[in-house]
């Protein structure tokens, strides 16, 4: 009997099975980036919400370490303008370690049932306490106990401890009004000097359009697919 461990769980004709065509857009022009890249991409990001993306506003956000080892997570974009884009997490976590480190992180938006993705590149800092704690205010208090309960990123011993720590927090801020935020939450900002549009084309050659920050000004260039 051959070894189970050797046999192909996916053959590569199951990948096949995946393969989809692209096409639904009209090109894109690039001399509608020369304003820059804020108005295509609250466009983009409107559009998918209406045309069915779930969390269009969820993220892969890239950090590297002081190791050069970069890693990936979703987050959520909570806000967005000139200045760029915010997102809000524990500062302690990992992704808040190695973005102390180097200052800088890039984000996806898979917006695949659209056939569209953006990337954002640029330096990342933290938000003022007053900016995080303006939104922390908007969270849910499940949201800001959770946020008590968890020490992100860390090892926790098991399901049971996990859930005695969140009824500790729950427990903690009994009959207060408001839960203040922790000092290890809060806000980043992701402010680009790098965007790119993508949206998939037939036979693969899609539309790539680049938008590169020059002090106040954007210029936009058509990439090979
Ligand atoms: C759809 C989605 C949205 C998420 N949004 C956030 C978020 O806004 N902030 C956050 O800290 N983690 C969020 N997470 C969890 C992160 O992906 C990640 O597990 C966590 O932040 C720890 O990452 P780290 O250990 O790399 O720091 C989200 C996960 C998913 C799947």
């Amino acid at each position: 009997m051959e070894d189970a461990a050797t046999e192909p769980i996916l053959e590569p004709t199951d990948f096949d099975t995946m393969r989809v065509g692209y096409g639904l857009h009209t090109r894109l022009d690039e001399a509608d980036l020369a304003v820059g890249w804020l108005p295509l991409f609250t466009t983009w990001l409107d559009e998918a919400g209406r045309r069915g993306v779930r969390e269009p506003n969820a993220m892969v956000l890239g950090t590297v370490g002081a190791d050069g080892r970069p890693s990936t997570r979703t987050v959520l974009c909570k806000g967005v303008d000139e200045l760029g884009l915010t997102f809000f997490t524990t500062t302690t976590s990992r992704k808040g370690t190695q973005l102390a480190a180097s200052g800088y992180a890039s984000v996806t938006f898979p917006w695949l049932v659209v056939e569209r993705q953006v990337h954002l590149e640029g330096a990342c800092r933290p938000l003022a306490p007053e900016e995080s704690r303006a939104y922390w205010r908007t969270r849910p208090r499940g949201s800001q106990v959770a946020a008590w309960a968890s020490d992100q990123s860390r090892p926790v011993g098991s399901v049971r401890e996990l859930e005695s720590l969140f009824a500790a927090a729950e427990e903690r801020f009994a009959g207060q009004d408001e839960v203040p935020m922790p000092e290890r939450w809060g806000g980043y900002r992701l402010v680009p000097d790098r965007v790119e549009f993508w949206q998939g084309g037939r036979d693969r050659f899609h539309d790539r359009v680049e938008c590169v920050r020059d002090g106040d000004r954007w210029s936009a260039t058509r990439l090979h697919p």
